[in-house]
């Protein structure tokens, strides 16, 4: 597979978890990568990460939510390095409600972050991909909606689907122009995201994976950097789930 030197790659919500994991991968294959971030002191600490090791990448603040957010963070990544080849658009939100307690405000602030975050990422990077003939966006949905529900999670299991929708009519709108649009489904990663879920969901999720264990983001990141990749050209609109062998076991669900 060849080098990733010379693509430059977006990684919203890069500076933590699964983002900084892809951000990390993206970078060691010589990628000039803008981590991404609503919280740019951590997205500073991990573009300062990347260039010790030698590797090229910025910090950009963006709130997803907000498109002159997101059209200033493309804005200072084509004034950077003038092209923007790869987007991960990964930034997302879990909050844990179930479907009695969740209210407007938090289904809202789910779905502004999750799906409507993503469509603006996408957005905000064609124009510049469409440019070139050539462009990767990288979608991180999950597993829960599309595959498998989760006590508490609903409601941002409808949000992780609703991207799938997204991502499929998207790749067919670009698909003539050297753009493709696929989507990561992670089953559950060791993010600090996840530490915060309540004890009782944690072990139950780790007895349910084969591998026992939970993904690393790196693994993440692998996935993310195939279907980044020049060579995954012919790949587009599809969906790959990486999870430990969560979904395998008949009867798990
Ligand atoms: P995390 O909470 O560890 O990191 C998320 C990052 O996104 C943070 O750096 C945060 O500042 C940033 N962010 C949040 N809202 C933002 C906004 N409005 N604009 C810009 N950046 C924003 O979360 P984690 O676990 O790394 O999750 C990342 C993605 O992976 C999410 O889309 C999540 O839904 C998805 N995912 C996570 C899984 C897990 O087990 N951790 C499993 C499957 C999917």
């Amino acid at each position: 597979m060849k080098s990733l030197e010379g693509r430059v790659a977006i990684v919203t919500g890069g500076a933590n978890g699964i983002g900084a994991g892809i951000s990390d991968v993206l970078g060691s294959e010589r990628a000039r990568v803008a981590v991404a971030d609503l919280d740019l002191a951590a997205a500073e600490r991990s573009a300062a990460e990347l260039t010790e090791r030698g590797q090229e990448a910025i910090a950009v603040a963006v709130d997803v939510v907000e498109r002159e957010s997101v059209d200033r963070m493309a804005a200072a990544v084509l004034e950077r390095w003038g092209r923007i080849d790869i987007l991960a658009a990964n930034a997302g939100i879990y909050p844990q409600a179930t479907v009695e307690e969740i209210d407007d405000a938090l289904f809202d602030r789910i779905f502004d972050v999750n799906l409507k975050g993503t469509l603006h990422s996408i957005q905000a990077c064609l124009p510049a991909m469409r440019s070139r003939g050539y462009g990767r966006a990288v979608l991180t949905s999950s597993i829960t909606g599309a595959f498998v529900g989760a006590e508490g999670f609903a409601s941002y299991g409808a949000s992780k689907t609703a991207m799938l929708g997204l991502m499929r009519g998207a790749a067919l709108e670009v698909v003539g122009d050297g753009i493709t649009i696929n989507a990561i489904l992670p089953g559950n990663v060791r993010t600090a995201g996840f530490e915060k879920l309540d004890q009782v969901y944690r072990d139950q999720i780790m007895r349910a994976i084969p591998m026992g264990r939970l993904a690393e983001a790196e693994d993440v990141g692998w996935a993310v950097r195939f279907l980044a990749s020049e060579e995954a050209g012919y790949i587009t609109g599809q969906s790959l789930v990486l999870d430990g062998g969560q979904l395998l076991p008949e009867g798990a669900s």
